[in-house]
């Protein structure tokens, strides 16, 4: 087997683990429609499973080596001619999901061992409540989602011989599922008080006053 075939089965294999953590989560986020009460008991009922010093350890693990198999393999793709929209969505979701993760995973990591803020719901709804960080936060938690369906409906798109029918209803069904999250944590169904130790934090970070925190 070549290196590439092995990087490539590598890749598969973390998906498979990662998707089960990936479904999991998105699917706690959509109980946020609830309520930040239900979202919070939502989150307490799944935290068990990966809050924990072996599973959490193993989660970075795989979404380091997710991302680094995915990379190599996104070299070749862009080496490619003739690439079409949809090698160009895998490429585009792919870099975006490799950055976007990791950081993600570091700021929840940071904010509850470091800065000691729990990662709730007023974690993620604290920077769409606050007028400079809702610029960048709300494209950044759709994309987050929306990445995620995007690079999954791009590999249907070339496991299906490129049938586009597949493909096309994960994209669509992405769109939906992210664009509920967001408006759900912007405050569209409800209004969203953010308890003080958290908008201080965001407020703090959006003038970059951090060392006031
Ligand atoms: C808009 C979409 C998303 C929102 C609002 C969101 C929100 C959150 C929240 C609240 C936590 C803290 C969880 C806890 O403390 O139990 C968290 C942690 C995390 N999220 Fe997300 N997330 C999103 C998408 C994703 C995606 C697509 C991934 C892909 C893998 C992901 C990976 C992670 C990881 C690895 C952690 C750290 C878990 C830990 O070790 O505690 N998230 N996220």
């Amino acid at each position: 087997m070549n290196f590439l075939k092995v990087i490539r089965q590598a890749h598969r294999l973390l998906a498979v683990g990662l998707g089960v953590f990936i479904l999991l989560h998105l699917t706690v986020h959509l109980t946020a429609l609830g309520g930040p009460q239900m979202h919070n008991q939502s989150l307490k009922i799944v935290q068990w499973i990966y809050r924990n010093p072996i599973v959490e350890p193993l989660l970075v693990l795989a979404i380091i080596g997710q991302a680094a198999t995915g990379l190599k393999m996104l070299v070749r793709k862009w080496q490619m001619p003739n690439k079409g929209l949809w090698s160009w969505a895998q490429i585009v979701s792919g870099l975006m999901l490799a950055w976007f993760i990791i950081q993600h995973a570091s700021a929840a990591l940071i904010s509850r061992h470091v800065i000691g803020l729990d990662t709730n719901f007023y974690w993620v709804a604290g920077p769409l409540q606050n007028e400079t960080l809702r610029i960048v936060f709300l494209p950044y938690y759709f994309l987050l989602a929306f990445g995620v369906f995007l690079h999954i409906g791009a590999f249907a798109y070339f496991k299906n011989k490129r049938d586009q029918k597949i493909a096309v209803a994960i994209v669509a069904i992405g769109a939906v599922v992210s664009t509920t999250i967001v408006a759900t944590f912007s405050g569209v169904f409800f209004p969203i008080t953010i308890p003080p130790e958290y908008s201080r934090a965001y407020d703090a970070l959006a003038t970059g006053n951090l060392p006031d925190l």
